[in-house]
């Protein structure tokens, strides 16, 4: 399976701090935000991840994560030359996807919680149909919404519709089998101009293919959207880190665990931080995985 995070919005909400650079190199607490939608992508067992950014900001994710084989993986680029919505990634992404399934998360999006690690294994194995996640919010307006029959069988997905159907929020991660190029040839651009995510995901769920795992209330699903969104996740992440002495989305640690990366390399990477809690972190994890 293939992997794609789509990191090119202007992040325009972030202004003045995202004008310059791109909001998903910004940091949540202690590391740029692309590691925790890439650390989703390893837990599911992807090594083979495609990094769609904007021209601007191509070289600075470069910079950042070069071609992965230092934590054992492949990274390879590609541009979205304007914001003509998430499902263009699979047209940007066809001579990569090729004939594989693929996983595709956006790049402010954050994941945490128990459970995840197995279930993400579990859905990274499937080949066939698509697989989504439905999450409890307070103001569905704002997403993809997903409504469930009596069986909890999806029934219906809109994209930000007024008079939701369900308080439940269809999240940044979409999993795909190797038909999903084709279909998104077939969409067409939506009222904002945009070729939606959600117009794909009906096309599996009219073809009974679409599988909506649901993240549970003590899961966490957070936004950086705003300021606001932003700083709170900051601290959810750092309070988390304090109260249990480890770190969520490390990359480097996840390549170990997940077996991409010996302990050694480990180590020998933490020596590039030693001078921060990062570094001595990898060190200390070097040792005892
Ligand atoms: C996009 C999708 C929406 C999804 C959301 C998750 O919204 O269109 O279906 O629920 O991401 O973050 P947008 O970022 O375009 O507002």
């Amino acid at each position: 399976m293939k992997g794609i995070v789509l990191a090119a919005g202007n992040g325009s909400r972030l202004y003045p701090a995202s004008l310059p650079i791109s909001k998903i190199l910004l940091p949540v607490y202690d590391k740029p935000m692309i590691y925790y939608p890439i650390t989703t992508l390893l837990l599911a067992g992807i090594k083979d991840i495609l990094i769609i950014t904007s021209k601007r900001d191509i070289d600075n994710f470069k910079e950042l994560l070069g071609d992965g084989s230092e934590i054992g993986v492949k990274f390879s680029y590609a541009i979205q030359e304007k914001p003509r919505g998430i499902a263009e990634s699979f047209l940007i992404a066809e001579d990569f996807i090729k004939n594989e399934p693929v996983a595709l998360i956006l790049g402010d999006n954050i994941f945490h919680g128990f459970g995840f690690s197995s279930m993400l294994k579990t859905v990274g194995k499937r080949t066939q149909g698509a697989t989504v996640f439905g999450y409890l919010v307070n103001d569905p307006e704002r997403f993809g919404v997903v409504e469930f029959d009596k069986n909890n069988k999806a029934i219906s997905i809109e994209e930000k519709p007024e008079n939701p159907k369900s308080n439940y929020a269809v999240t940044g991660l979409y999993f795909y089998d190797n038909h999903v190029v084709e279909y998104a040839k077939t969409l067409k651009p939506s009222k904002r101009g945009e070729l939606e995510i959600t117009d794909l995901n009906k096309i599996y769920l009219e073809k009974n293919e679409l599988t909506v795992e649901i993240l549970g209330r003590g899961f966490a699903w957070l936004d950086t959207g705003t300021f606001e969104s932003l700083l709170q996740a900051a601290n959810f992440i750092q309070s988390m880190e304090i109260n249990t002495g480890m770190k969520i989305a490390s990359i480097e640690e996840v390549a170990c665990r997940m077996g991409f990366i010996s302990k050694e390399k480990l180590l020998e990477i933490s020596k590039r931080y030693k001078q921060n809690g990062y570094g001595k972190y990898l060190e200390k994890i070097s040792k005892t995985i």
